[in-house]
C-alpha cells in the first residue's frame, strides 16, 4: 500500500519509524489537518536515547573533517528541498511561503557558519607557571558533552532546530530532537534528510508526540547530558525543575521595550518598531513587545504607527501578507483577555482589534499603563502597548521590572544617552536604533530572568556543547 504522503516519521537508530499511533498536526490558516507524526511512547523514547549513548562513543571519536563532510551532506538536501519544507512550513505554522524561504536560507549560512567555526575550536595550553611549579604543560580540548535532547519551538521550526542540531553534531555529540508539534512536518522532514545523508544510525535521531504528554518522559532520562529548549518561560521553568543532573541552555518569552526619546528620528523609529513588533504576526522571541515613549514626542510617535501599521497587509500565508493567523484559538483568547483588561482601565484602541478566527489585525493599544495586564504579558500575537513617560529613570523601571530579560532597543541620536541607558537595562542584547533581534546568529544570544539561563550563538553554541578535557604532562627538571 502506498505510503499517506501527509504522515511523516520518526528517525529512531537510523530507521524511519512509525508506531501507527498519531498526533494530528492542523493547518492554522484552513483549521484543516495539514499532516501527521508518530504519536512516541516511553518504550520509543527510552530505546532512542539507548540508541544516542551507543552512537555518541563512535560519532565523538570521528575525525571532525568526516564529520563536517556527512553534516555538509545534510545540508546539501536541505538546500536542494527548500522550497519542499518552506511549504510544509507555512502549512503547519502559517508563516509567508516567502518567509519560510528566508528562514531557511539563514539556516543553511548558520550551518555552513557553523562547521566552518567548528573547526576554529583549536584546544587551549598552558604552562605550568604557577605554584612555583614550572614543569607542567595542560592541553585542554573542548570534548563532547554527550547526548543533548534539543526540543525547538513552533515559530522557527528549521533555524530554531538546526541552531541546536549542528553545533551539537559538529562537536561530536549526539542528538535526540524533539520538534515542536506545530513545526513537527517540518522537523521529521528534515531527519528524513539526515537519514537520506547517511548521518550514521543513532547519532541523530527525532521523535514526536505532544509535549505535555511526552516531556516528562523527554526530560527525565538519565542518559540526557545536556537539555537545549527554546521555548516559553513556563515549559522552561517547568524543565529546570524537573530534568535531573543535566546542563541546562534555555531560550524562553520575552517583553522587549522599545524605548523611545525625545531626540530619536522619529520615522525610523517607528519604521523599525512596526517591523518588529509585527513580523511574523508578532510571534518571535525578540518581538518588540511594548514601547516606552518620551511623553513630549508621544503623540507624534504614535501617529506614524498607526500610519505604517495600518499598510500592513492581513491574510493568508500564500499571498505572503504582512499578518497571518496567529498559531491557535488559545493565543488569540489570551490577546483579547489582554485587551479587555487594558481598555476597563483606561486604554484606547489606537488600531487594530478585529478578529476572524484566528486571523488577528495587528492592534496597537495607547495610554497603556502599568497596572494593566498587557503592561507585562507576553501575548505571542500582533498585539503592541505604547505606554507614555515623564522621565526617562521610570523608563528603565518599566523595563526593568519585567520578569523577563531578553532584549531591548533604544532609539536617540545621542550616543551618551544612549550608552547610559543601555547600561542600565538588565537584559541579554540591547540594539541601539534598531528592533531587538536574535542575528546574526553568531552574536552570543542570551536572555535573564525567566527569558533563560546560557548562551546560544554559533560560537558560544559550540562552547556550551563541549567541555574542556585537560590532559597534563608533567616532567622532572633534568639538566
Ligand atoms: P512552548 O509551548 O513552550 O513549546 C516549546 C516546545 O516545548 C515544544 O516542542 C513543545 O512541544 C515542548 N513542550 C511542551 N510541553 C512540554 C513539557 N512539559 N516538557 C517538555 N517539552 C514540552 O512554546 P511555543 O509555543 O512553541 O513557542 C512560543 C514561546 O517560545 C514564546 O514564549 C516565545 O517567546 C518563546 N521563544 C523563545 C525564543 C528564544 O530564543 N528566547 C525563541 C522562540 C520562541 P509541543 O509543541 O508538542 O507542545
Ligand atoms: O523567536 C525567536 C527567534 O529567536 C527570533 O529571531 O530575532 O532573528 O527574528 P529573530
Amino acid at each position: 500500500m502506498e505510503k499517506n504522503k501527509n504522515q511523516y516519521q520518526a528517525l529512531i537508530n537510523g530507521e524511519l519509524y512509525e508506531n501507527k499511533q498519531w498526533v494530528t498536526v492542523m493547518n492554522p490558516t484552513t483549521n484543516q489537518p495539514a499532516g501527521q507524526v508518530p504519536a512516541l511512547t516511553k518504550t520509543d523514547i527510552d530505546k532512542t536515547y539507548q540508541a544516542a549513548k551507543t552512537a555518541q562513543i563512535v560519532w565523538g571519536q570521528m575525525p571532525i573533517l568526516k564529520r563536517i563532510e556527512l553534516l555538509n551532506n545534510w545540508k546539501q538536501l536541505i538546500i536542494r528541498d527548500k522550497k519542499n519544507m518552506a511549504d510544509i512550513m507555512s502549512s503547519e505554522i502559517a508563516k509567508g511561503v516567502k518567509a519560510a524561504v528566508s528562514e531557511i536560507d539563514r539556516s543553511v549560512e548558520y550551518i555552513e557558519y557553523t562547521l566552518q567555526e567548528a573547526l576554529r575550536l583549536h584546544p587551549q595550553s598552558y604552562t605550568g607557571d604557577s605554584w612555583g611549579v614550572i614543569n607542567k604543560l595542560g592541553v585542554f580540548e573542548h570534548v563532547p558533552k554527550g547526548v543533548i535532547l534539543a526540543i525547538s519551538p513552533f515559530n522557527y521550526p528549521v533555524n530554531l532546530s538546526v541552531s541546536k542540531i549542528f553545533p551539537a553534531l559538529v562537536t561530536g555529540n549526539s542528538v535526540v530532537f524533539k520538534p515542536a508539534t506545530q513545526g513537527s512536518l517540518v522537523g521529521l522532514y528534515l531527519a528524513k534528510l539526515a537519514n537520506e545523508a547517511k548521518i550514521p544510525p543513532g547519532v541523530f535521531n527525532a521523535v514526536s508526540g505532544k509535549g505535555s504528554e511526552i516531556g516528562d518522559i523527554l526530560i527525565e532520562n538519565p542518559i540526557i547530558n545536556v537539555i537545549s529548549f527554546t521555548g516559553s518561560a513556563d515549559v522552561g521553568n517547568r524543565i529546570s525543575k524537573k530534568s535531573l543532573k543535566t546542563d541546562l541552555i534555555l531560550e524562553l518569552g520575552g517583553k522587549d521595550p522599545a524605548i523611545v526619546l525625545d531626540d530619536a528620528d522619529l520615522e525610523d523609529a517607528a519604521t523599525k518598531i512596526v517591523k518588529g513588533a509585527f513580523s511574523y504576526s508578532g510571534q518571535r522571541c525578540t518581538a518588540i513587545k511594548r514601547v516606552l515613549v518620551a511623553r513630549g514626542i508621544s503623540d507624534k510617535l504614535i501617529t506614524l504607527l498607526k500610519t505604517k501599521t495600518e499598510k500592513l497587509t492581513v491574510g493568508i500565508p500564500n499571498d505572503n501578507c504582512d499578518i497571518t493567523p496567529v498559531i491557535d484559538m488559545p493565543t488569540v483568547e489570551n490577546s483579547k483577555k489582554l485587551i479587555k483588561d487594558a481598555l476597563d482601565k483606561g486604554a484606547s484602541c489606537l488600531t487594530g482589534n478585529q478578529f476572524k478566527g484566528n486571523l488577528m489585525s495587528p492592534t496597537i493599544l495607547t495610554n497603556v499603563t502599568i497596572n494593566m495586564d498587557l503592561a507585562w504579558e507576553e501575548p505571542f500575537a500582533p498585539l503592541l502597548p505604547i505606554i507614555a513617560f515623564d522621565d526617562i529613570k521610570d523608563a528603565i523601571k518599566i523595563a526593568n521590572d519585567s520578569k523577563y530579560g531578553l532584549q531591548a532597543s533604544v532609539f536617540t541620536t545621542n550616543i551618551n544617552s544612549a550608552m547610559s541607558i543601555a547600561k542600565q537595562l538588565d537584559v541579554g542584547s540591547v540594539n541601539i536604533n534598531d528592533q531587538s533581534q536574535r542575528g546574526p546568529d553568531h552574536f552570543p544570544f542570551t536572555g535573564v530572568k525567566d527569558s533563560g539561563l546560557g548562551v546560544q550563538g554559533i560560537h558560544a553554541s559550540l562552547i556550551s556543547f563541549t567541555r574542556p578535557k585537560g590532559i597534563v604532562v608533567n616532567w622532572k627538571t633534568k639538566i
